[in-house]
């Protein structure tokens, strides 16, 4: 099969590609470096001509609320609108666990309307809901400092190695469209602020991380169960302190806001 992945150059895209062409598929990579910008709409026709699947595993440049906000509404319309055209079967998409309940973030809500786009539209579809990645834990960190100390809400989460949620994905990928959500996790479960605390001790960075309760998560606020998902979510088997020793503090970081 002919698949593409759009943001085939970034974290999860360029693991998929390994994943999906290892499998025998041929899987294109495409996003602005390889002359595919879904925003503008450059090289998306050609990209998916002949193309079973598209994957689209991008992301915004900036998280700036108006900016994510355009980025995936004009970038999903461009895509879906071209996948009709060329007779794709199968548009698939990586989100994050718990987007509808986060609503009170721009981020998040740019991922809503990226999955309403897709849910209301003719081609069939499968949405993947992760939990965070192992990579993100210091971009979360990032972004949730304030006077120079992280502040973090004490409340459970489940997150998985980016490895698992490209294996994950590729497995969507290759299988009928579930016309739905599938929810993806970790292994175990952890406490924001604990694990983040421990992630920047791996890093020898030296910032605070302080249990907060008012604490937002990308500008929303959370409780005990927002990043958990259910019973039924597919369970990555890569634990934590595996990871980190893969890892060893080299391993490619997940982007945290440009903005
Ligand atoms: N971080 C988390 O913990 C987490 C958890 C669950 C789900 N997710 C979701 O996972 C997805 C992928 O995240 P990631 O960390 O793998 O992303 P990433 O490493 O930041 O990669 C982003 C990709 O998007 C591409 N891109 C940017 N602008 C584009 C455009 N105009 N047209 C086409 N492609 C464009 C980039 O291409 P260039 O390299 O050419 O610029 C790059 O390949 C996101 O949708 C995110 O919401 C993230």
């Amino acid at each position: 099969m002919k698949i593409v992945v759009i943001g085939g150059s970034g974290l999860i895209g360029s693991k998929l590609v390994n994943k999906l062409s290892e499998q025998g598929h041929q899987a294109v990579a495409a996003s602005p470096d390889s002359g595919v910008n879904t925003l503008t709409g450059q090289g998306l026709a050609e990209a998916l001509r002949g193309a079973s699947v598209v994957v689209d595993v991008s992301n915004s440049p900036s998280w700036e609320d108006s900016a994510v906000l355009n980025f995936f509404e004009t970038s999903t319309r461009n895509l879906l609108t071209t996948e009709e055209a060329a007779g794709v079967g199968h548009h698939v998409a990586l989100s994050v666990v718990g987007t509808d309940r986060l609503s009170e973030s721009g981020y998040f809500r740019a991922k809503i309307a990226q999955e309403k786009l897709i849910q209301d539209s003719s081609i069939p579809y499968s949405i993947v809901h992760a939990t965070q990645f192992f990579e993100f834990l210091k971009g979360l960190a990032d972004i949730s400092v304030v006077g120079g100390k992280v502040h973090l809400p004490h409340v459970l989460f489940q997150p998985m190695a980016a490895e698992d949620v490209a294996s994950a994905v590729a497995s969507v990928a290759v299988g009928p469209p579930v016309n739905g959500i599938v929810e993806i996790g970790g292994p175990e479960q952890f406490r924001v602020d604990d694990l983040v605390r421990r992630r920047l001790a791996a890093l020898k960075d030296p910032r605070e991380v302080i249990a907060d309760p008012n604490a937002l998560y990308s500008g929303a606020k959370i409780s005990e169960r927002t990043l958990v998902p259910g019973n039924n979510a597919r369970l990555g088997s890569t634990r934590f302190e595996t990871w980190l020793a893969q890892s060893a503090g080299k391993i490619p970081t997940a982007k945290s806001p440009a903005a």
